[in-house]
């Protein structure tokens, strides 16, 4: 396994991390409605613009001490050289032994991006414009189904990176949608998924994309057999197959196998890792409903923001101040949590592709070398659309005993002009992180109470149930609009946070050993459901549970 150079064994050891750890003593005795009133300039010195996003991280729990500290851990750390590494196509990812270039498929300059010494652009062109080529074909209704009607329904069956991203995407982007074509996605193994979506869809007018790198995800491959078979079974031949499934796969034969032609392959690549492979060929729904060019802009608003990543100084670096925010939380405030707050419509979903991208990621405990890690790595990601988490969960954010860092995120114009209802979303968004950050005091909420009309002891009764601590840190992101190139923007720039904060922990971000193990149990366990395999070995709560599925299945 190869070593990387850049990486620094143990970031805790490094004196930069106990300087980290006597400034956080200081700063934790701050507090952030003080910091405000005392300096009216902190919005503008914690505020960053780049690729279409505006960050305002003034809302959190640092000084400009704290700013030069964390550039300084992010130095000492080995993270120029490491972002430099990534986009040489170094094998980043070591434990596989491959590259993590997914920069490399929404390059815009014509510098190649070599992969054991040859240059991938070409073949990244050719999988775009075979996208093109086939996007055109279907929406000119060129290509059609077995009895010549045009397509209606695109149901594109996948999992995990080859799922989530463009499922999340193409809904970001719904303003966008090509007349005439809906969109369904099927990831889950449990067959109520495949069955409510199909249930009103016609095999004369349906297309399949399935899409596993591997084309050995046993929910996929699953998924891919029962839509086969409901096509078989409602009117379509064998030899209609090739008309209504496509793939994308690194394992072209596997697709072969399965009754698709070898022109209607896509391809996938392994230096491409799933949950970041929305930009290549997985992103053909995307391409699908949005359209080629639409597609291209997405791709185009990743790169401004690797641009950005690549060339800017650490701490005017948006993917590089929010990963550092996020280890300052992490590992110097003991923060486990960390909450993804859209307040957009089209965005509702992005918390998960996020939860995903980061937890997948950043969930490990040894480092590159294999040794295990005694600080903190990835932290739980979770969230949903404001305004209606403000109803929910929001309340453990202002009151509850967890220390909860926050990003508000928020297109500033709306596809949609009704009433006035943009303002009053900015207006929640904007409050809610005020809320956080400033609080309200004893006096405060006695004062308010007094106002009311309340008697001294209702007032001393109720007054402290009304105090919220305050300073409780947020970042606020936003963008000028909801479009292909913002929304590009956006998503790279978690991709890289995530990575700066791998760098940081000395963890690869990019395999996923946890997540295979699973697999191999859940194959095992279907082999003794299924008879082809023995209970012996097994632990006696599973098997147990095994035989009970057994016994009221008749199986
Ligand atoms: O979740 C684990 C994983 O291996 C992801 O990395 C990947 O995106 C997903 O499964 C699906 O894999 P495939 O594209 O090979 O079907």
């Amino acid at each position: 396994m190869s070593e990387l150079p850049y990486t620094s064994n143990y970031p805790n050891t490094l004196p930069i991390w106990s300087q980290l750890q006597e400034h956080q003593a200081k700063v934790k005795q701050l507090h952030l409605r003080e910091e405000f009133s005392k300096d009216p300039q902190r919005a503008e010195r914690f505020f960053q613009k780049a690729a279409g996003i505006y960050l305002d991280y003034s809302k959190n729990l640092i000084t400009d001490e704290t700013i030069k500290l964390l550039t300084q851990l992010a130095n000492d750390a080995g993270l120029p050289a490491a972002i430099k590494a990534m986009f040489n196509g170094e094998k980043i990812n070591n434990s596989e032994e491959r590259p993590a270039l997914h920069v490399a498929l929404r390059n815009q300059a014509a510098v190649p991006y070599k992969v054991d010494g040859t240059d991938v652009m070409p073949e990244v062109k050719a999988a775009l414009n075979q996208m093109e080529r086939f996007v055109w074909s279907i929406h000119s209704a060129q290509w059609r189904g077995y009895t010549n009607k045009r397509f209606t329904d695109i149901v594109h069956l996948g999992i995990g990176g080859s799922y989530l991203g463009p499922k999340v995407v193409s809904a970001a982007l719904k303003p966008y949608w090509k007349a005439g074509l809906n969109l369904h996605y099927v990831a889950n193994i449990d067959g109520t998924h495949i069955t409510e979506e199909l249930k009103h869809l016609s095999p004369e007018s349906t297309l399949f994309i399935i899409a596993s790198k591997s084309f050995g995800t046993q929910e996929t491959i699953m998924n891919a057999k029962s839509a086969k078979a409901w096509f078989l079974r409602n009117g379509g031949l064998e030899e209609d197959v090739h008309k209504h499934f496509v793939a994308i796969t690194a394992n072209k034969q596997k697709a072969y196998n399965f009754g698709i032609r070898e022109e209607n392959i896509f391809p996938m690549w392994d230096w491409v890792g799933g949950r970041y492979s929305l930009w290549s060929t997985i992103g053909l729904p995307i391409a699908l409903t949005i359209g080629i060019e639409n597609f291209k802009n997405l791709l185009a608003g990743a790169y401004d923001m690797d641009e950005h990543f690549r060339t800017a100084p650490l701490d005017h670096n948006i993917p590089v101040i929010l990963g550092l925010l996020g280890v300052w939380y992490s590992n110097f405030f003991n923060a486990d949590s960390h909450a993804i707050l859209p307040y957009d419509h089209y965005l509702r979903a992005l918390p998960a592709h996020i939860q995903q991208l980061d937890m997948e990621s950043n969930g490990k405990s040894v480092t590159h070398k294999g040794e295990a890690v005694d600080w903190s790595t990835g932290p739980i990601i979770w969230g949903g659309a404001g305004a209606n988490g403000q109803h929910a969960y929001h309340q453990l954010l202002h009151q509850g005993t967890h220390f909860l860092p926050a990003d508000f995120i928020m297109p500033l114009r709306t596809h949609n002009h009704i009433g006035d209802h943009h303002a009053l979303l900015l207006s929640n968004c904007l409050s809610q992180s005020q809320a956080l950050m400033q609080g309200k005091t004893l006096e405060e909420a006695k004062a308010e109470l007094k106002a009311q009309g309340k008697t001294d002891s209702q007032i001393d009764e109720l007054a402290p149930h009304k105090v919220i601590p305050g300073n409780r840190p947020s970042n606020t992101i936003l963008f000028e609009k909801s479009t292909p190139r913002t929304i590009g923007a956006l998503i790279a720039m978690y991709e890289h946070k995530v990575f700066v904060q791998g760098v940081i922990w000395n963890i690869n971000s990019f395999d996923q050993w946890g997540v295979e193990l699973g697999k191999e149990l859940g194959e095992h366990i279907y082999q003794i459901i299924t008879g082809e395999n023995e209970t012996n070995g097994q632990d006696s709560s599973t098997k147990h549970l095994i035989e009970l599925f057994k016994k009221i299945n008749n199986r």
